[in-house]
């Protein structure tokens, strides 16, 4: 066997991701090390609490609840806490001690990645993270290194495995929410607070990692337009079944270009609806596709599962391959590019389709002022469908109907000041949705 050098790994966190990474390191470490270059020893595990139950096999004394002094003469930190602190300050910690570090920790890069990021520039380290985003799926290297020549565009993808699980089996099954998010917490999809995932933050903290990768610009957490899916119930399910859409969370980054030749972008996660032919609509279960556009490279598309504990050990494995052959070989780190630095627009400046459903009286009129509100509010109306609800017998006439107004592209900002005119005009009694869509 070959005599490789010894590089010391401290890994901080053993839960979903972090069980699986230590389980796979001691198995494979003969391979893994003629892959790196070095032999990667794995000294000790930090976890919070030393009796908690671990989904792998793990010798007991690797473990410790010291995660400071565990860090203190490693070469590699590999941080799968989760959360800002103290992932924070361990990762400062481990960057000052001299160790490359590597995380899956997306909320602690799309908060504090400009202070991790300087950190390890002054002192020449790296921080690798392919598993912020999209869990298993190669996107931070193809985003940082392979489209590096290209201008990309637009990317546009299923960022969030935990919100398709629900959305997936809500509309193949007519699931229930609340026992689908069950289901994908007990499969170790979900964060440590689910919120973060129905209510598009998780997919928000990856949307500003991959526009920041994407546009060499620093994207803010509060430069994303974020929306969850907390809202989406059985009946937007079916109504967008019966348009012949799927319902799916997208995280859409895009370059805009203005008439003088500006650039500005626009970050955004929201629940949207996708044609059923798309491909996008057959992302099923936790997994996450991510579409790029790029100028010279066209369009590029990135499949496979989004989360899951060994899934996502694969990304976070491939990350430390690529340290510890850093380590060997030497040399400073890459460095993040925000020199474009282009300013986001918020969503009221975003161009797309949508589809309005409104409860209205049903008598005579109704279409007419609905359409001449929408006329006036610079919504071009694409296709209208009527359903009556409830008819009055007597007249025929005077029931409820439901309306559901597919538009041309528009402005967000002219479409939501419309809905609040329709919302405020007398003939609608109820705005029941109003979704974007997405994908053409
Ligand atoms: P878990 O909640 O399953 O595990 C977290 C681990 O960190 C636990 O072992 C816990 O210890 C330990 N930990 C938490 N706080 C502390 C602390 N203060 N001190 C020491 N140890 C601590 O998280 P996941 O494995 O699911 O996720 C880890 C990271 O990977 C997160 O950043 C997540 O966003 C990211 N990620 C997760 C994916 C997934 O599918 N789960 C996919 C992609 C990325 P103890 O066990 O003792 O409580
Ligand atoms: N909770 C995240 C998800 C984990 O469901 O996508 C992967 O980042």
């Amino acid at each position: 066997m070959t005599d490789y050098r010894t590089l010391r790994v401290a890994l901080l966190g053993a839960g979903a991701v972090g069980s699986q990474v230590a389980d796979l390191l001691l198995k494979h470490g003969d391979e893994l090390a003629d892959r790196a270059g070095a032999k990667l020893e794995l000294a000790g595990i930090a976890v919070r609490n030393l009796d908690s139950k671990r989904d792998a096999d793990l010798p007991r004394e690797l473990f410790t609840t010291d995660a400071e002094t565990l860090i203190v003469g490693s070469d590699i930190v590999i941080e799968l806490m989760g959360g800002i602190e103290p992932a924070r300050t361990q990762v400062l910690h481990a960057i000052a001690s001299g160790a490359d570090v590597v995380t899956a920790n997306k909320a602690l890069l799309a908060t504090h990645g400009s202070e991790v990021f300087e950190a390890a520039d002054q002192v020449g380290a790296e921080v690798y993270y392919e598993a912020a985003a999209a869990g298993a799926i190669p996107i931070i290297r193809p985003l940082r290194d392979s489209l590096a020549g290209d201008r990309v565009v637009r990317i546009m993808g299923i960022v969030n495995g935990t919100t398709n699980y629900i959305l997936d089996r809500m509309d193949t099954e007519g699931a229930d929410f609340a026992d689908v998010l069950a289901q994908a917490q007990a499969l170790g999809y979900a964060e440590a607070d689910p919120t973060a995932d129905v209510e598009g933050y998780d997919a928000a903290q990856k949307a500003a990692i991959l526009a920041s990768l994407a546009f060499h610009t620093t994207v803010p957490l509060d430069a994303v337009h974020r929306e969850g899916i907390t809202s989406v119930d059985a009946a937007m399910i079916e109504s967008a079944r019966h348009a012949g859409y799927v319902i799916k969370l997208l995280a859409v980054c895009e370059r805009l270009t203005a008439a003088d030749g500006s650039e500005s972008i626009s970050v955004r996660v929201y629940p949207a609806l996708v044609d059923r032919s798309h491909p996008l609509a057959s992302v099923h279960g936790a997994n996450n596709a991510v579409f790029v556009q790029a100028e010279a490279a066209g369009d590029l598309m990135f499949y496979g599962a989004g989360a899951g504990g060994v899934q996502t050990a694969s990304a976070v494995l491939g990350d430390v391959v690529s340290a510890a052959r850093r380590h060997i070989a030497g040399g400073v780190g890459v460095g993040e590019s925000t020199r474009a630095n282009l300013p986001a627009v918020p969503i009221g400046h975003v161009i797309t389709r949508y589809q309005i459903t409104l409860e209205v009286d049903d008598k005579p009129g109704v279409l007419a002022t609905v359409a001449g509100i929408l006329s006036e509010g610079r919504v071009s109306i694409a296709t209208v469908e009527q359903t009556v609800i409830e008819a009055d017998e007597n007249t025929q006439t005077s029931g409820s109907a439901r309306l559901v107004i597919g538009t041309h592209k528009a402005r967000e900002q002219d479409l939501s000041e419309t809905v609040e005119r329709l919302a405020a005009s007398g003939v609608v009694e109820r705005v029941v949705s109003v979704l974007r869509v997405e994908g053409n």
